[in-house]
């Protein structure tokens, strides 16, 4: 997205698509579940949803609009936003922390890439076949307890995420992501009519849509809340940097509604795929960032055609991995090529690498430096309670703050359509009355949405 020289997306699917890349990623299929488990079920769930809908919207919606106004990087973005609006240069604090927040994000979610691409590995030779839990277990502790393997692991990702970003050819990408989400939603499909044959899948709905509310805490809420931000990407400048490609007469709210959809149906599918299999294998709901990789490599290894499953699931799971990578490194590279005189490679190399070796310290924290470093938590816990539970949602506050402080209502309002929607369905609203049309609100829709030629064949347009 960089280097586009604020060009501007060529429609609304190839953003739409950009958008769900970042968003769906290893924060649907891998952290949903396990936090969903150690947090205590459906009234994790419920909170979660209802902060995507709460406040995910109207942040990812004032992410876009900052970035279709600012049309620079996030922390230049802030600044000049806040200079239009003659308030103080210092809300380029959001921007940067979200930088800040990225970098940070990105070293332990190459760790967990490594894992994906070693398990990509497994399923090539077949490990998974015919194992039992303890084998699965097993085969997951020995990958722990291994920091070379987690390291190559790490490093092989990181070196994939780099390259990519290097050569600037994330548009690319967006054909990609056109085939990864639907073949992934086949597959969770698939992986759900499993969990339906082991005979749990009953207790799997009710764990997961059941609340019960004694599970809430304060704890949980907050957890539900900072998952909002990292599922959706808000809070880092990410969704901002690509707001700022954006052309004015894509409609935002539309948009954010579609790319949350996309994203909540993968985690809560994700979910769904899981927790037959835990029920049914009697396996620990609270295993934390293990679960999926002790849940699933055991329906591989015991349905038909799994080795095959296995293969595509786990090159998808890193695929959807990469695409949000390469989202994390690119705001950092750009706010280094913008403020340093390093070229786009050695920025991307100098942010990869940084990002690298941080990674190596969470990645230790499995194994040789499993004791607690502060707050009883190890490096890994560290860097994701730090990012999601304090960073994410502390930077999409300032976000919040920021559109509601310092820029005018009118002139959000014209940037959100507000008017034009209001306009447009008191003249349809009319028109409809005044013939007697009692669906001028589909049809309102219909119209603002394909434009015209979406009319043809459509027995209302006799009411215009
Ligand atoms: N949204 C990604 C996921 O769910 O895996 C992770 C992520 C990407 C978080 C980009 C934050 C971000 F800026």
């Amino acid at each position: 997205m960089a280097k586009l020289a604020h060009a501007q997306w060529s429609s609304r699917m190839t953003f739409v698509l950009a958008a769900a890349g970042s968003a769906v990623g290893l924060g649907n299929i891998w952290k949903f579940p396990y936090m969903v488990g150690e947090s205590g079920g459906a009234a994790f769930v419920f909170v979660y949803l209802l902060c995507i809908g709460l406040i995910g919207l109207p942040i990812l919606v004032s992410d876009w609009l900052f970035g279709r106004r600012g049309q620079k990087n996030p922390a230049s973005t802030m600044s000049e936003l806040a200079r239009q609006a003659n308030k103080s240069s210092m809300w380029a604090v959001v921007g940067i922390s979200g930088i800040i927040g990225a970098f940070l994000i990105l070293s332990f979610y190459s760790v967990i890439g490594g894992w994906s691409l070693y398990y990509t590995l497994n399923s090539v030779t077949g490990t998974f076949s015919g194992q039992d839990a303890d084998g699965i277990g097993a085969l997951f502790n020995g990958m722990l307890s291994n920091p070379g393997l987690l390291l190559l692991g790490h490093s092989a990702f990181m070196l994939l995420v780099i390259g990519i970003v290097a050569q600037g050819v994330t548009k690319g990408l967006e054909g990609a992501v056109r085939i990864l989400m639907p073949v992934l939603a086949l597959l969770l499909v698939v992986l759900i009519g499993y969990g339906m044959s082991t005979g749990h899948f009953g207790q799997a709905l009710e764990y997961m849509f059941n609340p019960d509310w004694s599970k809430l805490s304060a704890e949980t809420v907050l957890a539900a809340l900072g998952h909002a931000f990292f599922t959706l990407s808000l809070g880092m400048g990410i969704m901002m940097a690509y707001g700022s490609y954006l052309g004015k007469e894509i409609n935002l709210l539309q948009t954010a509604r579609t790319v949350i959809i996309m994203d909540t149906v993968i985690a809560l599918g994700a979910g769904l795929a899981i927790f037959p299999i835990v029920f049914a294998n009697n396996l620990d709901l609270a295993s934390g960032p293990g679960l999926i990789f002790v849940t699933l490599p055991l329906a591989f290894g015991n349905m038909d055609g799994g080795s095959l499953l296995g293969l595509m699931f786990f090159l998808l799971l890193t695929f959807a991995a990469l695409t949000s990578a390469i989202s994390l490194l690119e705001p950092v590279v750009e706010f280094i090529e913008e403020r340093t005189p390093l070229s786009r490679v050695m920025a991307t190399v100098v942010a990869g690498v940084g990002a690298w070796a941080l990674g190596i310290a969470a990645l230790l924290s499995f194994n040789v430096w499993s004791e607690p470093l502060m707050f009883g938590m190890g490096v890994f816990d560290l860097l994701d309670t730090l990012t999601s539970k304090i960073m994410l949602p502390l930077t999409g506050l300032g976000a919040i703050l920021f559109a509601a402080w310092c820029l005018e209502r009118k002139s959000v309002e014209a940037e959100l359509a507000v008017s034009h929607w209001r306009k447009r369905m008191e003249h349809h609203r009319a028109l409809c009355s005044a013939r007697g049309c009692h669906r001028c609100l589909r049809h309102r829709l219909t119209l603002s949405r394909y434009g015209p030629a979406s009319w043809r064949g459509c027995s209302i347009t006799r009411c215009f």
